[in-house]
């Protein structure tokens, strides 16, 4: 064995695929963990604390001819950002892919007033629930700026931070963000800001950060719905919005890098209080296929499981 400067081991063979999938604990993140490892891809199935990620990855220890590794990471936390970095980096010299999959909804729920709701599978999705639900769900501002910091500023953290390591992808790199239905425009009920979302051109971080500070000013003053803001799920729509932006921003300045945006479905998982209809099996599916997309694949697109659709 021959140890670098930083203690690895640089004799280990570096693998042909790559890849980093954040909150990869549970739900579909762990299940994209699992597709990927045995489509031959090495993964890192990073969870931000340490006993349910490694208890995730000890799940798969029945699982033959996959190789699937633990490494700390909440995309909240740049140090721990820079850690995961400092790891790849040190160990790998590169990353193929990336799947930002980490996120929560963004509302302090009454789990029992929700339980009493019964509310059922069409009416969530369509977004209809937010009236039926306006006692169950309160968007607190410490709710929304959890929420954002992790769907969107997360996602952007680690794919900067990683950018370096993409760059020295060596099949081609690929970028999966995953979304929601709750992103898509249909849901803005404000035209001007529905038409503006719709105009790549015009968007950038700067222009993205003005969005999402005007969402957090209505909300402290108590004027989303006035202002035109969707009042299903508001701050994970709004982060999922420009979860959408980002990809394309980005997919537009790396040509060279596949970079798409999926919604894996209503999936029955912790995020949806385990109200989903699909298997997280189902769900991962498209973030999978986004993963591991050819060289000519699409970029800048948004996928429902693994439809391409316009939704701008
Ligand atoms: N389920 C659905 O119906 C549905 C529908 C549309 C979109 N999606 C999207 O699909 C993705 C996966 O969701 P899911 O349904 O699988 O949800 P889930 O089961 O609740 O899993 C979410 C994952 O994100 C992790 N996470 C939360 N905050 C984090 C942080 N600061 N740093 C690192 N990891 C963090 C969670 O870790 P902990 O275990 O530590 O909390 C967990 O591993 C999300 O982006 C979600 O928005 C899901």
């Amino acid at each position: 064995m021959r140890l670098d400067a930083a203690g690895y081991d640089r004799t280990e063979a570096v693998p042909e695929r790559l890849a980093v999938v954040t909150g990869g604990n549970k739900g579909v993140g762990l299940e994209v963990c699992r597709q990927l490892a045995l489509q031959g891809v090495t993964v890192i199935l990073t969870a931000r604390d340490e006993k349910r990620g490694k208890d995730a990855v000890e799940s798969f220890r029945c699982e033959s001819d996959i190789n699937i590794i633990f490494h700390q990471l909440d995309v909240k936390d740049d140090d721990s950002v820079a850690s995961l970095v400092r790891y790849v980096e040190g160990r790998y010299g590169k990353l193929d892919i990336l799947v930002n999959n980490a996120a929560v909804v963004g509302v302090a729920a009454d789990e029992e007033g929700l339980k009493a709701a019964k509310i059922d599978a069409d009416t969530w999705i369509s977004g209809r629930a937010a009236n039926l639900l306006k006692e169950v769900f309160q968007n607190t501002v410490d709710e929304a700026l959890n929420c954002l910091n992790t769907n969107y500023y997360g996602c952007k953290r680690v794919t900067e931070a990683l950018l370096p390591l993409l760059k020295r992808s060596t099949s081609g790199a690929r970028i999966v963000n995953a979304s929601s239905a709750a992103s898509e425009l249909k849901r803005m009920p404000n035209e001007k800001l529905r038409n503006d979302l719709s105009n790549i051109e015009i968007w950038d971080e700067e222009r993205i950060d003005a969005l999402v500070n005007t969402f957090l000013e209505d909300l402290r003053n108590g004027q989303l719905k006035e202002a035109g803001w969707p009042m299903w799920l508001p701050a994970y729509s709004v982060s999922k919005m420009v979860i959408n932006l980002y990809t394309r921003v980005m997919a537009r300045r790396h040509p060279d890098m596949r970079i798409n945006c999926v919604r894996p479905g209503f999936v029955k998982t912790d995020l949806v209080w385990n109200l989903g209809l699909l298997t997280p099996e189902q769900g991962a599916r498209g973030l999978v296929m986004l993963a591991l997309l050819p060289e000519d694949g699409p970029t800048g697109c948004y996928f429902d499981q693994t439809e391409m659709v316009n939704v701008w």
